[in-house]
C-alpha cells in the first residue's frame, strides 16, 4: 500500500512542479485576424514523425522549406522547394546558416534521451529563438505536450500517474522549461500542446483551445493533422503569444 501511495504523492508532486514550470494561462482565442502569410519556413526536427509531416504539408502548400536535420539521409523527401541543411539546434552555426532569409520556424524537437537530465529541448530552442532574433524571423509555432503549465494533468491518468513520473520526468521538466523560453520572447509565438501522437491517417480536423484533454482518460491525435494545424497557425493571430492543446 506504501509504494502505490508514494507514487500518486510523487506524481502529483510532479505535474505541479510542471505545471508552475511551463507556461500558464494559455488557450484562449487571442484574436480572429490573418496573419501576413510567410513563404520561407524552417522546419526543425524535420525527421521526426511529426517535422516529416510538416515538411510533406508546408511544400503541398507552397511554402520554401527549409530542414535542418541532423542526418539529411533520413528525411527521404526531394522537392524543388526543399532546402535541407545538416545541423543541430545545440550548434550556433548551423542553426545561423539554416536561419537565413526565413520569415518563420515550425519546431516539432523531440529525442529519446529520456532518462537522465538534459537540456536538448530548452537550451535547443533558446538556440532557435536567438537566431531568429538575429535574422529578423518573427513566427515561431513550437511543438510541446498536454501535460506542461496550465494544461498539467490533461494527458489522462495513465500518463499523469504512471508515464510522466516513471519515464518522462526530466523530458516533461525540460519541456516546461522549453515553454518558458517560448513564452519569454519577443516573437509571434504559439505553443502547440498536442494530446498522445498516432502515426494514424489524417482527420482533416482538431479540438483545440484551452480545454483540450482529459484528466482521466489519454486522448490522443495523429501527427498528421498536428502538422496541418502547426501550419495554419502561421498565418493565423488566434493563438498568438499563447498555449493551445490539440486533440
Ligand atoms: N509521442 C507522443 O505521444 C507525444 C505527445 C505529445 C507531444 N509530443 C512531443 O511532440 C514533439 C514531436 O514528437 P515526434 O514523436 O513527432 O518527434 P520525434 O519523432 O521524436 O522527432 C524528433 C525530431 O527532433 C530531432 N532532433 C533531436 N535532437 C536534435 C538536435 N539536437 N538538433 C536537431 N534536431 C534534433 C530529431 O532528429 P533525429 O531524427 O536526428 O533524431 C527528430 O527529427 C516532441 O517534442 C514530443 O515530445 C509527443
Amino acid at each position: 500500500m506504501t509504494i502505490p501511495l508514494l507514487l500518486i504523492v510523487y506524481a502529483l508532486g510532479l505535474s505541479i512542479a510542471v505545471a508552475r514550470a511551463g507556461y500558464r494561462s494559455g488557450g484562449a482565442r487571442t484574436s480572429d485576424a490573418p496573419l501576413p502569410s510567410p513563404t520561407r519556413v524552417l522546419i526543425v526536427g524535420a525527421t521526426g514523425g511529426t517535422g516529416r509531416r510538416l515538411v510533406e504539408q508546408a511544400l503541398e502548400r507552397g511554402f520554401r522549406v527549409t530542414a535542418l536535420v541532423r542526418h539529411p539521409s533520413k528525411l527521404q523527401v526531394e522537392h524543388q522547394r526543399l532546402t535541407v541543411i545538416k545541423g543541430d539546434v545545440l550548434d550556433a552555426v548551423s542553426l545561423d546558416a539554416a536561419m537565413q532569409g526565413q520569415e518563420a520556424v515550425l519546431s516539432a524537437l523531440g529525442h529519446k534521451r529520456y532518462f537522465y537530465p538534459n537540456r536538448i529541448l530548452s537550451e535547443g530552442t533558446r538556440n532557435v529563438l536567438r537566431a531568429m532574433g538575429t535574422h529578423g524571423a518573427r513566427r515561431f509555432v513550437c511543438m510541446s505536450s498536454l501535460g506542461i503549465g496550465d494544461s498539467a494533468g490533461r494527458m489522462g491518468l495513465y500518463y499523469t500517474l504512471l508515464v510522466i513520473p516513471l519515464i518522462l520526468p526530466f523530458y516533461f521538466w525540460d519541456k516546461a522549461r522549453q515553454e518558458r523560453a517560448v513564452a519569454g520572447s519577443t516573437l509571434d509565438w504559439t505553443i502547440v500542446r498536442p494530446g498522445a501522437l498516432t502515426n494514424g491517417s489524417k482527420r482533416g480536423s482538431v479540438q483545440h483551445g484551452g480545454h483540450v484533454g482529459s484528466f482521466i482518460w489519454t486522448v490522443s491525435v495523429p501527427r498528421a493533422d498536428v502538422a496541418a494545424f502547426m501550419i495554419d497557425q502561421l498565418a493565423s493571430s488566434a493563438y498568438l503569444r499563447t498555449a493551445v492543446g490539440v486533440a
